[in-house]
């Protein structure tokens, strides 16, 4: 039988616990804030903002969110991350991506303080994650690695293999399960045997962005699947990169689409800003 792992109720599990210390914090004076910058109007962007605001109101978290009109130049949002740097109020500082053409996307996360980088997109974080050192570590592969322990197996010994190696997820989630003793193979368009591979994983991650990209028969009895796929269908509906249907029969553990890796993205992101608070 098919065993969910609830990112849903993991993510809300997780929130109390973050609001119950920020409580604590405000009792010493202290009230952690977080920054989110949107330019322009991608609608999809709008909705992880609004999601970021809302996660910020429910744990209690002081929020400034700075919605800038397309039109902005490179300059004004340099500026106003120079400002926000600067803000004792703001632990954590965020620009949402994508932003518009004419804004170099790279020169903006570099301008972002590595204090306040809770998003754990800037070199300096990654750095730390790599050589072991402490670091804001990426929301998402935070919260896979959240996931996977909530099975109660232990990840140390066990074959992991992630597929696909992006900056944002694969890359980092692959650091973060060597850090916990995984043996880790990282697997991407270029590779060969792709199902070989996957039939010798006890975890899998997959972060590669196609629609059932992943099915049952390449998965071995007894696998944790963490499915950080977000793709839309055309009829709107909203699935992952593993096809939950070939593993419905399956003794396996597997993050359901919506309802798995999605929830627990925001709930990082708070949590590094209430690390950064703490610091
Ligand atoms: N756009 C899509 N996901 C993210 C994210 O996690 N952080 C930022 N800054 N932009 C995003």
């Amino acid at each position: 039988m098919l065993k969910l792992i609830d990112g849903k109720q993991l993510a809300q599990k997780r929130r109390e616990e973050i609001r119950q210390t920020v409580e604590q914090l405000k009792s010493r004076g202290i009230v952690p804030g977080l920054a989110v910058i949107l330019v322009g109007e991608d609608p999809a962007s709008q909705v992880y903002v609004r999601n970021k605001e809302k996660a910020c109101q429910e744990v209690g978290f002081y929020s400034e969110v700075y919605r800038l009109p397309e039109t902005t130049s490179q300059e004004e949002l340099l500026q106003l991350i120079d400002d926000l740097n600067r803000n004792d109020a703001i632990h954590g500082l965020l620009v949402q991506l994508p932003v518009p053409a004419h804004i170099d996307e790279k020169a903006v996360i570099h301008a972002i303080s590595p204090k306040k980088d809770v998003d754990g997109f800037l070199p300096q974080n990654l750095g730390s994650l790599l050589i072991g050192e402490p670091a804001f570590e990426p929301c998402t592969p935070k919260g896979c690695i959240d996931l996977i322990k909530q099975t109660g197996v232990d990840i140390a010994g066990k074959k992991a293999v992630v597929v696909g190696r992006s900056n944002i997820v694969g890359k980092p989630v692959a650091m973060m399960l060597l850090r916990e003793n995984a043996t880790v193979t990282i697997c991407h368009s270029k590779t060969k045997n792709l199902k070989e591979e996957l039939l010798s994983a006890d975890i899998v991650v997959a972060a590669v962005g196609k629609s059932n990209f992943i099915t049952g028969d390449m998965i071995k009895d007894g696998a944790i699947v963490i499915d950080v796929g977000m793709n839309r269908l055309e009829n709107g509906k909203l699935t992952g990169d593993v096809d939950r249907a070939s593993l419905e029969d399956r003794d396996c553990w597997l993050t359901p689409v919506p309802g798995g890796v999605g929830p627990m993205t925001i709930t990082m992101l708070m949590k590094n800003t209430l690390e950064s608070a703490m610091r």
